[in-house]
């Protein structure tokens, strides 16, 4: 007969007590960034098909309710993207003063002192063709886009957001985008650079939240190729040159060696982004009763904190915050 075992792992987990005075990993509401979709029009709440939950929100008492609520629960950061009233050729709406986003910040930033206000700076959700960037002759033109860039930050800086967050896979886009801040005296705007972004169909959903669907092929030409993972670090690496302030890897999931490797690399905070697909595959499998929601959302935001992410963007926000503060009541 095999000996008893002398050493015992399982005198760890015995109760609740012992589990949290040895727990490994922290998750707190102050770690969520919200994500915000904003449009035109008044008193609007628009929930987006494939996200239950998630809405497209008019910048008046919808949007000031949202955030509201996002605070009462502990959320101190969210990330707003914007759904313009036309697209153009070149989504001059993206760098237009009285833009959605431009609105939204302006409001937030007077209603909610205390708020940490990112924006998405991308072309896709402006232009007609919905490529990340300027087209020219049928091709994503990087150095065109990098001015384009520019423009949209230092507008977002203006209307007072203390990080805007290039997500076009651009190269240069960071130095580009630091230069256009330090320019027009926006030296206190910070840079979260999606810095590792992977063409991913985990972003499905998010391309109907934004209507940001590519008009015409994908987004291979500039997103990474899943098979990569040393290329992320040569991503990352060129993205802290050029002087971001906080790295992102997403999708999540899928990436949590990635997001691990990334860590180990940069001194940077690392943020990760739990997608909208992400989001939408637990939601559709906890509507039909096949998992229960808030164990795998916490599970999933625990494991992305474990792998390295110091924060995490995540449509689940509002819910996880409110199971977050019920676990500590109990
Ligand atoms: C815009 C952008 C995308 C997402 C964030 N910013 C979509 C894309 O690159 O196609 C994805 C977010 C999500 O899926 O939740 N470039």
């Amino acid at each position: 007969m095999a000996p008893l075992p002398t050493r015992r792992p399982r005198r760890l987990r015995r109760t609740p007590a012992i589990r949290n005075l040895i727990g490994e990993t922290e998750l707190s509401a102050s770690d969520l960034i919200l994500p915000v979709f904003v449009t035109h029009g008044a008193q609007v709440a628009r929930e987006v098909g494939s996200m239950p939950g998630v809405h497209h929100l008019s910048v008046d008492g919808r949007l000031d309710a949202h955030v509201g609520r996002a605070q009462e629960t502990g959320i101190r950061a969210v990330m707003l993207f914007g759904l313009p009233a036309k697209k153009d050729e070149a989504g001059s709406e993206n760098f237009a003063p009285d833009g959605i986003v431009q609105q939204a910040i302006e409001r937030l930033r007077a209603a909610a002192p205390r708020l940490i206000v990112f924006t998405d700076v991308c072309c896709c959700g402006y232009t007609t063709h919905g490529h990340c960037g300027m087209v020219r002759n049928g091709e994503v033109d990087n150095d065109l886009t990098l001015e384009v860039l520019g423009q949209v930050a230092a507008s977002h800086a203006a209307a007072g957001a203390h990080f805007v967050s290039p997500s076009g896979m651009m190269d240069g886009m960071v130095a580009a985008i630091r230069a256009a801040l330090d320019q027009t005296g926006h030296t206190e705007c910070g840079i979260l650079s999606y810095a590792v972004k992977y063409a991913s169909a985990f972003y499905g959903p998010f391309r109907e939240a934004a209507d940001s669907a590519p008009g015409f092929g994908d987004r291979r030409g500039y997103q990474m190729d899943p098979r990569n993972a040393r290329e992320a670090l040569r991503e990352a690496a060129l993205d802290e040159a050029e002087g971001a302030d906080l790295l992102m890897v997403k999708p999540a999931l899928a990436y949590l060696d990635v997001i691990q490797a990334v860590r180990q690399q940069s001194h940077l905070p690392l943020v990760a982004y739990n997608v909208s697909g992400e989001y939408a595959m637990v939601k559709a499998a906890a509507a039909k009763g096949w998992i229960d929601e808030r164990m795998v959302v916490l599970e999933a935001l625990r494991g992305m904190r474990r792998a390295g992410a110091d924060a995490i963007i995540t449509y689940h926000a509002i819910d996880a915050a409110g199971w977050l503060a019920e676990e500590q009541r109990s």
